[in-house]
């Protein structure tokens, strides 16, 4: 079994994928074995990484201890199809529901479920590797929860609810449901009426009778990945990164994932300043650069307080960290060992 987790959450965009991939190799430099998940990296990331249309955790070229780095992207569908193959015990039923066109719709289009695979992938990870850390980037997510409540949700619409839905979509369970599938619901029903009326009603038929068999372990295993994540091998990164709206979200983000009895351990503002401009530096005493090195340190010191009521108002023991926006963009080894030296230099541990 791993011994440690560490997850990157936040809005998109904010750099996320980064920010993991860095903090795992400042990890492996410090000597441990350290595995990175990574949710949609960039092709060039993903080929520094040395994953690139693999999907088993791979060791990343080009770097040298003294730990060890692995990376890995969450391939969702395949994912999900381990777990029903793992949850059915490898049994025929198992296979007939891979190609079932209803699971196949229901697992690509429903809201939450790259969440739930980037989280069965996770655990599985935890259980089967020997790793000292295993870091997790996530999807982008308006709400903290909103990823973390993903297996449960999945869970529940996998429970006979979801047949009751399918009977009376009007009914009482109507509007949990419409919820949870969203938009994907009108895609899923758009590609069961390719299908003749017959073959809809087997298929239906047949993937009900499919899940009766794993309904219990989806329960099981979503009460395990709970149970990870709320303990003390488990901590939270939050990354956000600095504007007034930005900000404010995190605040409200991270309210969310203390209540959810969730361990958050740093919130990194990402892109506060620019890598060029140091406030500590004096600037020029005289001629035309003056004033404006003087704006920009007005500037920047105002943000700075900002930054500092926002660490106030977070209150309890979480660490802020602020990190610049570099000049070039991040997708090499060289890169992420930048960004890995400024998490250090920072106070990252
Ligand atoms: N501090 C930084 N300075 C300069 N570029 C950065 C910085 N952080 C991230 N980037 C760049 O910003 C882009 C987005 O970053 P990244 O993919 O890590 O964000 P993300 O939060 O994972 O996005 P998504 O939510 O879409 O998954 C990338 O091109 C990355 O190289
Ligand atoms: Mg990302």
């Amino acid at each position: 079994m791993s011994k440690k987790v560490s997850v990157f959450v936040g809005p998109g965009g904010v750099g996320k994928t980064t920010l993991a991939a860095a903090s795992a190799l400042l990890a492996a430099e410090e000597g441990k074995k350290v595995l990175v998940l990574t949710i949609d990296p960039s092709k060039r990331l993903a080929s520094t990484l040395g994953i690139e249309g693999k999907t088993d955790a791979t060791k990343v070229p080009g770097f040298e201890g003294p730990g060890e780095l692995w990376a890995s992207i969450v391939d969702h569908q395949k994912t999900f199809d381990e777990f029903v193959q793992k949850a059915a015990n490898r049994s025929p039923g198992a296979e007939k529901i891979l190609k079932n066109h209803l699971y196949r719709q229901l697992t690509t289009t429903l809201s939450g479920s790259q969440d739930f695979s980037a989280l069965e992938k996770l655990y599985s990870s935890y259980l089967e590797g020997d790793y000292d850390l295993i870091v997790l980037d996530t999807p982008p997510a308006q709400h903290a929860l909103s990823f973390l409540e993903a297996p449960a949700k999945i869970a529940a619409l996998f429970n006979e609810g979801i047949a009751r839905w399918f009977r009376d979509p009007k009914g009482e369970e109507a509007g949990f449901f419409q919820k949870i599938v969203g938009a994907g619901t009108r895609q899923v029903l758009k590609i069961l009426e390719g299908l003749t009326g017959s073959e809809f009603i087997r298929e239906l038929a047949d993937f009900f009778r499919s899940i009766e068999g794993w309904q219990d372990r989806l329960r099981e295993r979503t009460s395990a990945v709970h149970q990870l994540l709320v303990s003390d091998h488990t901590d939270f990164s939050l990354v956000t990164s600095f504007d007034r709206a930005k900000l404010l979200e995190s605040e409200a983000f991270a309210r969310e994932i203390r209540r959810g009895g969730y361990r958050l351990k740093t919130v990194l503002i990402n892109r506060a300043f620019p890598q060029w401009f140091d406030a500590q530096e004096t600037g020029p005493s005289a001629g035309p650069y003056k004033d404006l090195y003087e704006g920009f340190q007005g500037f920047y010191q105002h943000r700075e307080k900002t930054i500092q009521d926002f660490s106030l108002r977070l209150k309890g023991e979480v660490q802020v960290l602020q990190l610049p926006e570099l000049t070039e963009r991040v997708y090499d080894l060289e890169g992420l060992r930048k960004v890995a030296r400024i998490l250090k230099k920072g106070g990252w541990s």
